[in-house]
């Protein structure tokens, strides 16, 4: 557990239950990857946004995906995805090749994708939300609200226990609460990766807590996040590894504990790799 006495955890989680820190070799690596990306490429016309890139990710573990604008980031995730299908390379699931050309195929191989503009219905509630388009029916063929709202109350006191406006439409949520139900309604239907594309960019301190507790509580039940994000401190504080991408290229994949902010940052801008890196060259970064 971190320092409840540090002030400025206190200010920074305000009101939040403190969060542990997690660390890199708390994953266990032994087994077959959750999913990987081999050798993928995407071209756009001749400008090669996605060059033979290779990751992996294994269950309970968050990897950040970061670089500077236009990197290849969210074209790499597309592929995973279903958004935009990769002109070469393999992606396997549980080591199984799987062939991506839709959301559609991707989410029968368990991916989802967070929404940074979540995609809610505004006008109706958590559960509602959970369920729409796959709602639960009674024998008889009605809306069985009870088993939606129960199973949506379940859901959200394992994910997220101070969530407690079930009853809410969404938009008078939070941001931090809205994620909390996109996150449900992936989950529910079996999700086990989940993409999340910058969670915390327009969330205050204490929404940003909520989302990385969020975070956590999917991590341990051992769901895998591909986490893209350019808030160096999120990377810190959430991901066990890191891969960094530069003009569509891998520059590499760091254990989070094994590397300094400087580092990465050396990797983002630069393209060296940890160790790489002269003085003058991290004087220059700032
Ligand atoms: N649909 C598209 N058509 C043409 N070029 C694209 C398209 N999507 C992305 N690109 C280009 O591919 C490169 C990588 O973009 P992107 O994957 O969005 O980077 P990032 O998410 O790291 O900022 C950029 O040069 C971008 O302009
Ligand atoms: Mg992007």
């Amino acid at each position: 557990m971190t320092d409840a006495t540090d002030p400025n955890e206190a200010t920074d989680q305000a009101g939040a239950a403190p969060t542990a820190q997690h660390h890199s070799a708390d994953v266990d690596r032994s087994g077959t990857p959750l999913c990987e990306l081999r050798d993928i490429k995407v071209s756009f016309g001749g400008l090669h946004a996605v060059d033979g890139v290779t990751i992996d990710l294994f269950a309970g573990e968050v990897v950040a995906l970061v670089g500077g604008n236009g990197a290849g980031k969210s074209t790499l995730m597309h592929t995973l995805s279903g958004a935009h299908p990769a002109d070469a390379g393999t992606i396997l699931i549980n080591g199984e090749p799987a062939v991506i050309h839709n959301p559609r195929d991707a989410r029968r191989f368990g991916v989802e994708v967070i929404y940074q503009k979540l995609a809610l219905a505004d006008n109706i509630d958590a559960g509602a939300n959970v369920f729409l388009g796959r709602e639960l029916r009674t024998l008889t063929g009605a809306l069985d609200d009870e088993a939606m709202d129960a199973a949506t109350k379940k859901l959200m006191q394992r994910l997220n226990p101070r969530f407690k406006n079930l009853k809410t439409p969404v938009q008078s949520l939070s941001g931090g609460q809205r994620q909390s139900v996109a996150i449900a309604r992936a989950v529910h239907f079996n999700a086990r990766i989940l993409i999340m594309d910058e969670p915390t960019a327009a969330l205050g301190p204490a929404e940003t807590a909520e989302v990385r507790e969020l975070i956590n509580q999917l991590r341990s039940d051992g769901i895998g996040i591909f986490l893209i994000s350019h808030d160096i401190h999120d990377v810190f504080d959430l991901a066990d590894r890191i891969s960094v991408m530069l003009q569509g290229k891998l520059v590499g994949t760091v254990d989070k504990d094994k590397v300094t902010k400087d580092e990465v940052l050396a990797m983002i801008i630069m393209g060296k790799q940890p160790g790489d890196v002269t003085n003058e060259e991290i004087a220059e970064l700032h």
